[in-house]
């Protein structure tokens, strides 16, 4: 079946190899489905109309013995079907030498084997083609105040992000790193939990232009912040280099649900954002999914759900799309004074002088409805499908 919101390469849909492959492995319980070829991956995944894929080196190299076979296979698969290597990714938390962390472990051999791992994959990165390379500090935290010295901790991190960049730079590669902020989860507390975080942290690297953000619907969601609000704060910065969509159901533990599922409303901001469609500067990078397909899920529901990411994405776009074309939204838009803040509050050539002085009428200000409920509910009937 086939229709309009049949994905097509032109939509820039990019998996994760560990999502589709996810074999179910939670706390409380061991894997439910078989392993997935990365190599089959890449051919459902084209075949469902995406045009690319991402991967830890775990994912795809877990071991060195049969690294090259096992490239000349993917390098084959990514021929075969047209499908891009858009961003790369170091496994940092899956093995118990990262218990306590990876670039910013206490121990300090840890943190050099973990550099190591991360240099010997960012050559696979630029060999393969990815742009991106993501960081997402998983065990980068702590479950206890004495045990982690803050402040030492961001040092390291600093200190391996400029080496990093330093050697992406000498080696020639066109690559950026997105550091990917996380609340809580495997640590208790990861450092750089947010957006906001995580953009203070860059201004203080040396080459800051070579780092931005990997932002992720739940991650933001389970700090009960705004992921639209967020990422439309990373663009305005110009740190949006990658993004990873999700559904979440509120503050909870990562849900990693396809996109378009837990917080509609939000996804359907989130497309706007994205979109560029209210503010006027879209992201314009591969649209990343980041989920698991939950537990209860065979192999079909395994491909269902990721299909389902990419017809939920193109369904809000639809309706994101209708919602800013249509007459009454800018009539509303209007009414509420939308426009008035992209004037600057003091005119070129005022003086701050003239404006202490002036004149103003509180009363009427204050009596002013702003009309936001008519608008939302605009928005509302879109995503609904009412209008
Ligand atoms: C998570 C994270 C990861 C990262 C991935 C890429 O909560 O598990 O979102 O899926 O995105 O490791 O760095
Ligand atoms: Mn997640
Ligand atoms: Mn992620």
């Amino acid at each position: 079946m086939s229709d309009s919101y049949t994905p097509t390469p032109e939509d820039r849909f990019s998996f994760g190899l560990w999502t589709v492959g996810w074999q179910g492995v939670d706390v409380f319980g061991g894997p439910v489905r078989d392993p997935l070829d990365p190599i089959e991956s890449v051919h459902r995944l084209a075949e469902l109309g995406a045009a690319a894929v991402t991967f830890h080196d775990d994912d795809l190299v877990p071991d060195d013995t049969e690294r090259q076979t096992t490239l000349d296979k993917f390098t084959k698969a990514l021929s075969d079907t047209g499908l891009h290597v858009e961003m790369a990714t170091t496994n940092l938390f899956g093995h118990a030498a990262f218990k306590d962390g990876a670039l910013t472990a206490n121990d300090r051999d840890v943190r050099r084997y973990a550099l190591s791992k991360l240099l010997r994959n960012l050559d696979l990165a630029a060999e393969l083609g990815a742009g991106t390379y993501v960081l997402w500090g998983g065990r980068e935290g702590a479950e206890s105040g004495a045990s982690k010295d803050v402040a030492a901790a961001l040092d390291r991190y600093r200190e391996s992000m400029n080496l990093l960049c330093e050697y992406v730079v000498e080696q020639g590669y066109d690559i950026r790193f997105a550091i990917e902020p996380k609340p809580n989860e495997p640590r208790g507390d990861i450092l750089l939990p947010t957006i906001g975080h995580a953009l203070a942290f860059i201004g203080e690297l040396d080459r800051p232009e070579l780092v931005g953000l990997n932002p992720e619907v739940g991650h933001e969601e389970m700090a009960g912040l705004n992921y639209a609000h967020g990422i439309t704060q990373a663009l305005w910065h110009d740190k949006l280099f990658h993004i990873d969509l999700n559904g979440q159901h509120g503050p909870r533990y990562d849900q990693d649900l396809r996109f378009g599922a837990g917080n509609l409303r939000g996804a359907f901001w989130t497309v706007d954002a994205i979109e560029g469609a209210g503010s006027g500067k879209a992201y314009d990078g591969y649209v990343h999914f980041d989920f698991k397909p939950p537990r209860t899920e065979d192999m079909d529901g395994v491909w269902e759900s990721a299909r389902a990411c990419m017809r939920n994405y193109l369904i809000l776009r639809s309706r994101v799309r209708a919602f800013r074309a249509d007459p009454e939204v800018q009539e509303a838009l209007t009414a509420s004074r939308v426009d008035q803040l992209a004037v600057p509050t003091l005119a070129a050539g005022e003086s701050l002088a003239a404006l202490r002085e002036e004149k103003h009428d509180i009363d009427a200000m204050a009596a002013r409805g702003m009309g936001f409920e008519r608008l939302d509910q605009l928005a509302m009937e879109h995503l609904l499908g009412a209008r």
